[in-house]
């Protein structure tokens, strides 16, 4: 019972959907109607600038982090199976938000949260394979997607149970599958870049 109650509440948790609220009540716009439609960070900061970008990115994260932390706390155990279907909770919620009627975003933030109080090494890593491609490339999604795939490497590394491989490679997945269209439009060469003369342009 306490684990559904955990995965339940994780879920309410990543179910916020920042950059739609923020864009909503600030501008009075729904992001999902501008840029690449997308509620995340990337996408609220082509519409309302860096500053509410990185606003929604931190709020983002920050719900990974707590729907990890509040599975910790109801369940005990800081790396138990248990543990991670909570995390899953939490990205599930932003991507299939319940208030949004189960559509939302592409969970790279609230990933990067939950990896964060999960496992710091391999959000080290993602987090400066991430930076290094968005400054070199300004492809956001280039970012999130090869970042993505250093999670199962550096969990294959670092832990001691095969359980965090595979839950690693289904983050990554995740990823893949959310930015599907993403991946399209950078084979096509018709990806948008993130200039930051644009932002708070679209
Ligand atoms: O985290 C989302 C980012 O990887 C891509 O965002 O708006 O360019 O689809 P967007």
């Amino acid at each position: 019972m306490q684990i559904i109650i955990a995965i339940l509440i994780s879920y309410l948790i990543g179910s916020i959907p920042s950059g739609f609220l923020l864009t909503k009540y600030v501008m009075k716009k729904d992001v999902r109607q501008y840029g690449s439609g997308n509620i995340g960070a990337t996408n609220v900061a082509r519409v309302m600038g860096l500053k509410a970008g990185v606003l929604v990115a931190a709020f983002d994260i920050l719900k990974g982090y707590l729907g990890v932390l509040v599975g910790q706390t109801i369940l005990g155990g800081n790396l138990s199976t248990a543990i991670l279907f909570v995390a899953i909770a939490a990205i599930a919620g932003h991507d299939w938000s319940i208030f949004l009627g189960f559509s939302g975003g592409k969970g790279v933030a609230t990933t990067f949260g939950v990896i964060l109080r999960l496992y710091p090494l391999a959000f080290l890593i993602y987090a400066v394979i991430w930076l290094g491609l968005v400054l070199k490339t300004r492809y956001v999604s280039l970012g999130s997607i090869i970042g993505s795939m250093s999670l199962p490497l550096t969990l294959y590394f670092t832990a001691y149970d095969l359980k965090h491989v595979i839950f690693a490679s289904l983050l990554s997945l995740f990823v893949m599958y959310t930015h599907r269209a993403n991946i399209k439009r950078l084979l096509n060469g018709e990806e948008n870049r993130m200039d930051p003369e644009n932002l708070g342009k679209s």
